[in-house]
C-alpha cells in the first residue's frame, strides 16, 4: 500500500504564504507564471520528506528573506495517518511526528521515498561525472543503507593513500596495507554500482522506448570505470562472480599503474573517478542527442529509479515533477503522461501552462494556481 501527502502547510518558507491545503492521493497540478512559487512549493514538500534541500542550498536560503526560522508540516497517509513537522533555523532543526520528537530518524521517514525531477537535472547527462556518481550512489543507498558507511570508509582510505603517495620516502609495506583496504572497499562500491546499473538499465530502456516509441534508436548506459577491462554490466553473472571478477581486475590494474602513481604522487584509479556512459544509437549521448531527447533520458532514468524503489519496498515513491513537460513536444509529452498514469502513487506536477499537462483524465484531479506564493 502506498502513502500520500494528504495536507500540507508551511510558515516562512521562501515566498510561500503557507496556508494549509489538501492534496489528491494521485495527481496534483500546480500552475502559475514564472517566479510565483511553484518550485518553492515542491522544495518545501521535498524538505518535509527528506530533511534535505532539493537543490544544493543552505538552510538559510530556504527561509523567507529576513526571517530567522521556517516550518513545513504535512499529514502523511500511509498505514496510519502521521503528522510530520519540521521547524528549522540557520543551525537548528526540530522534527516531530504527531507532535512529539521521534525516537529515531527512521521513525520519521517510516519507509517513505521521494523521487524529484527538476529542470536542472538535465545536467545528469550533460554535466560533470560527479553528478552521475552522486546519482548512482544515492540510488544504491536507497536499496542498501550500509552503502553510505562503506563510501565514507573508502573516502577516508583514499585520502590516507593520497597523503602517503605525496611523501618523499614511501614505506612500501605500509602502502601495501593501505592498498588492501583500498581494493576491498573500492571493489564493494564498484560491484554494487554495476549491479544496480544493470537493473536500472532494463527499466530505463523500457521507459525511454515508451516515451519515444517512434524512434527506433537504441539507448544504452553502462558503467565506465577508471579500471580497464572491468565488466560494464552484471550480465548473467551472480553478484559473487561479479565481485570476484572486479577484484581480479582491480588488483591487476593497481599493479599496472603502481610506478605511474608513485611518479605522479597521486591515486590514479578507483570508484571516485568512475562514470556512467550513455550511448545513443551507438554514439556518446552528449554529442548526438537533442535537448528533448536528453530530457527524456533523464526522465527515463528517474522512472528507472522509481521502478527499483517499487520493486524493493512494494510501495510507490512520491513523485515531484518540476516543469517536466516544457522540453517535450506534445506527442512525446502525451506518451510520457500516459506512462505516468500507469504508475502507482502520488504525483505532484508544476507547469507554467496547463496545456503542457497531457494527463488523459486531468479533469479528475485538482489544479492549484500559484500567485505570489499563495495557492488558489
Ligand atoms: N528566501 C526567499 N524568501 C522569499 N522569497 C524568495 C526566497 N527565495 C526565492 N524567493 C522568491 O521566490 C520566487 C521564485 O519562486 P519559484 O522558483 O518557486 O518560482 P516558480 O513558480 O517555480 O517559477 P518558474 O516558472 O520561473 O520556475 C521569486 O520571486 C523569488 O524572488
Ligand atoms: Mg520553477
Amino acid at each position: 500500500m502506498s502513502f500520500y501527502l494528504a495536507t500540507f502547510a508551511s510558515r516562512q518558507f521562501r515566498n510561500l504564504a503557507g496556508s494549509p491545503f489538501q492534496l489528491h492521493p494521485r495527481f496534483n497540478v500546480f500552475f502559475g507564471e514564472n517566479g510565483q512559487g511553484k518550485t518553492n512549493l515542491l522544495e518545501a514538500i521535498y524538505y518535509l520528506f527528506t530533511l534535505r534541500p532539493l537543490r544544493p542550498v543552505r538552510p538559510k536560503d530556504l527561509m523567507a528573506w529576513g526571517m530567522a526560522d521556517a516550518r513545513v508540516q504535512g499529514d502523511v497517509q500511509g498505514r496510519v495517518l502521521r503528522k510530520l513537522a519540521v521547524t528549522f533555523s540557520r543551525n537548528k532543526r526540530q522534527i516531530t511526528v504527531n507532535g512529539a520528537p521521534p525516537l529515531q530518524l527512521d521513525d520519521y521517514f517510516d519507509g517513505t521515498h521521494v523521487v524529484a525531477f527538476t529542470p536542472e537535472e538535465i545536467q545528469l547527462v550533460r554535466g560533470a561525472p560527479e553528478l552521475r556518481r552522486r546519482f548512482l550512489d544515492r540510488a544504491v543507498f536507497n536499496t542498501d543503507i550500509t552503502y553510505l558507511r562503506e563510501v565514507r570508509q573508502f573516502l577516508r582510505i583514499l585520502s590516507h593513500r593520497n597523503a602517503l603517495l605525496k611523501q618523499d620516502n614511501i614505506d612500501s609495506a605500509f602502502l601495501d596495507v593501505i592498498n588492501q583496504q583500498f581494493v576491498e572497499l573500492g571493489v564493494q562500491i564498484i560491484t554494487r554500482r554495476i549491479a544496480l546499473l544493470s537493473r536500472l538499465r532494463v527499466h530505463m530502456k523500457e521507459a525511454y522506448a515508451r516515451i519515444f516509441p517512434d524512434l527506433q534508436i537504441d539507448v544504452e548506459m553502462h558503467y565506465q570505470s577508471s579500471i580497464r577491462e572491468l565488466p560494464k554490466l552484471q550480465g548473467d553473472r551472480t553478484f559473487e562472480e561479479l565481485t570476484e571478477e572486479v577484484t581480479q581486475r582491480f588488483v591487476a590494474y593497481l599493479q599496472r599503474v603502481r610506478t605511474r602513481e608513485l611518479d605522479r604522487r597521486k591515486t590514479m584509479l578507483g570508484p571516485q573517478q568512475d562514470d556512467i556512459a550513455f550511448v545513443f544509437g551507438g554514439k556518446p549521448f552528449k554529442q548526438t542527442a537533442s535537448q528533448g531527447q536528453t530530457r527524456a533520458l533523464v526522465l527515463a532514468l528517474k522512472i528507472a529509479e522509481i521502478r527499483e524503489i517499487e520493486m524493493r519496498t512494494q510501495q510507490a515513491p512520491l513523485l515531484l515533477l518540476d516543469d517536466v513537460a516544457g522540453e517535450l513536444d506534445p506527442r512525446h509529452s502525451a506518451y510520457f503522461f500516459q506512462f505516468l498514469e500507469e504508475t502507482d502513487g502520488q504525483v505532484l506536477l508544476t507547469t507554467t501552462d496547463l496545456d503542457y499537462i497531457r494527463l488523459p483524465d486531468i479533469q479528475l484531479y485538482p489544479r492549484f494556481r500559484l500567485e505570489k506564493g499563495e495557492i488558489h
